[in-house]
């Protein structure tokens, strides 16, 4: 369910395209409360087309886009420091990322900034209403510095799932595949990812798409996990990086000594 704020423009041509994207259904807000729209439309949620784009309410929570962490992270980088995921994908300006499990975009912020206006990062999303509030939510993003800005948009969206899209990609399309699913034991302390919970897929990553990834990209393939993860022995990755929160570690899969793993193994 979309619809405008009390103030706004009925049937504003950008809320019925983001209905299309997202799959929500647009009703006129006709200054009804949320609480009368969910009740007359018995909805879960409705997302209100504001200003600064649009906002998920649903229960307590409020979700829209915000770049939150990434922006801390690459201000970090601008002041010098560096970021794990950095060292786990050995990024350099000018690489092309796939980013599998885009969420608020907070890694594909970080990821875009480092490889720049050469570089290319697509970020896919499997949830619609997710998919349109962020890419909706950067195009709309009104605050904040330049660099800020340019690294959001040059980030590309896609909602689809990460292994239809996958299948459909040419071999060696991508220097780094990049997954991030949902821990499988939530870190506690992530509060910024939590509205997002609700929405997303929580299907592990699956043999299948790691053997897709594998073929498209032509570097390395990274997963983000919980340090104690057994999701990097039970998908192979040999290599972990340490993230700088203790928690989160990333497994790297190098896919030259992959293949000359599996040469080795088949002689
Ligand atoms: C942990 S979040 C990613 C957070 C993200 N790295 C960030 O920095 O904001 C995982 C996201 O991946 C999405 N996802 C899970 N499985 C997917 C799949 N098969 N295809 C595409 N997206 C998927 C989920 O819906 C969720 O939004």
């Amino acid at each position: 369910m979309v619809t405008e704020t009390r103030k706004g423009i009925p049937g504003n041509p950008e809320i019925l395209e983001f209905a299309a994207e997202s799959g929500a259904r647009y009703t006129p807000r006709q200054d009804r409360s949320l609480a009368r729209i969910l009740a007359d439309e018995t909805a879960l949620g409705v997302i209100v087309w504001e200003p600064e784009g649009p906002v998920l309410y649903q229960g307590a929570e409020r979700f829209f886009y915000h770049p939150s962490m990434g922006k801390n992270r690459v201000s970090r980088l601008r002041r010098g420091e560096s970021d794990p995921i950095i060292t786990a994908m050995g990024l350099k300006a000018g690489m092309e990322v796939l980013d599998c499990t885009l969420g608020l975009g907070a890694d594909a912020l970080v990821i875009s900034f480092v490889v720049g206006k050469a570089g290319r990062v697509l970020g896919v999303e499997s949830t619609p209403i997710t998919a349109a509030i962020v890419r909706w939510g950067i195009r709309k993003y009104p605050h904040g510095p330049q660099w800020l800005k340019e690294a959001m948009d040059r980030i590309e969206i896609t909602c689809a799932d990460h292994l239809a899209l996958l299948r459909g990609l040419p071999d060696d399309s991508f220097d780094i595949v990049y997954f991030d699913p949902m821990f499988r034991h939530p870190v506690p302390s992530s509060k910024p990812i939590s509205p997002l919970r609700q929405l997303a897929n929580h299907r592990p990553l699956s043999a299948e798409a790691l053997f897709e990834a594998i073929r498209v990209c032509r570097k390395s393939v990274v997963l983000k996990e919980r340090y104690d993860s057994t999701e990097f022995e039970r998908l192979g990755f040999r290599e972990v990086v340490m993230g700088n929160h203790s928690e989160i570690a990333y497994g790297v899969l190098d896919v030259e000594d992959y293949l000359r793993n599996q040469v080795q193994d088949e002689e």
